[in-house]
């Protein structure tokens, strides 16, 4: 993998905040899988004891609805090893490195890595009302800074591509109207 270079799928704050040294990028969809806020952060958008939330992918049941749309990196191989440490590093709390088929804007299907938080890691809140997740990322904050920059980056850079999510602009509406009530 190192040896060759790889192609990373990215659909949170790898989206919004690379800070990857990749050569190519270019957006892409992978099926069958949707966004969810339903990671625990105690080490980047929260602490231990008062974690945020940050997104993973979880399947999606309905067959007839929209592939998630992220970005796909290429990470050529002089640059691969040291990205991949970052991203062990970075991904830490309850990520674990998948490879999934994913497509590319050109219609080609490539082999991915990504990094995918699923239930039962120690770091998993699961699903709750729309209002709690609100209330849990309007009160988060860590060193990576506060839970409501995660959300707002990533709303910002799917509205760039004139994408719409609807899980991440629910949240985006309760969010601010728990912000700024009328
Ligand atoms: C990703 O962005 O691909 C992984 C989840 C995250 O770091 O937000």
């Amino acid at each position: 993998m190192t040896r060759e270079g790889f192609w990373l799928f990215a659909y949170g704050s790898l989206m919004a905040r690379p800070r990857l040294p990749w050569r190519e990028r270019m957006e892409a969809t992978m099926p069958g899988w949707t966004r969810r806020f339903w990671q625990g952060s105690h080490d980047h958008r929260g602490r231990p004891g008062a974690p945020g939330r940050v997104l993973t992918l979880v399947p999606e049941p309905d067959r007839g609805a929209p592939p998630c749309v992220g970005f796909l990196y290429f990470l050529p191989p002089a640059v691969a090893r040291g990205a991949l440490t970052r991203l062990d590093y970075r991904e830490k709390n309850g990520y674990v490195r998948t490879f999934h088929p994913v497509i590319d804007r050109f219609g080609t299907a490539r082999e991915a890595l990504v990094y995918l938080a699923g239930p039962g890691n120690p770091a998993w809140l699961g699903p709750a009302p729309l209002s709690d997740l609100a209330a849990q990322i309007c009160a988060a904050e860590g060193p990576s800074g506060t839970n409501t920059a995660y959300l707002f980056d990533l709303h910002r850079t799917l509205a760039r591509l004139g994408l719409e999510d609807p899980h991440v602009s629910d949240l985006v509406g309760a969010v601010r109207a728990r912000l700024n009530p009328a």
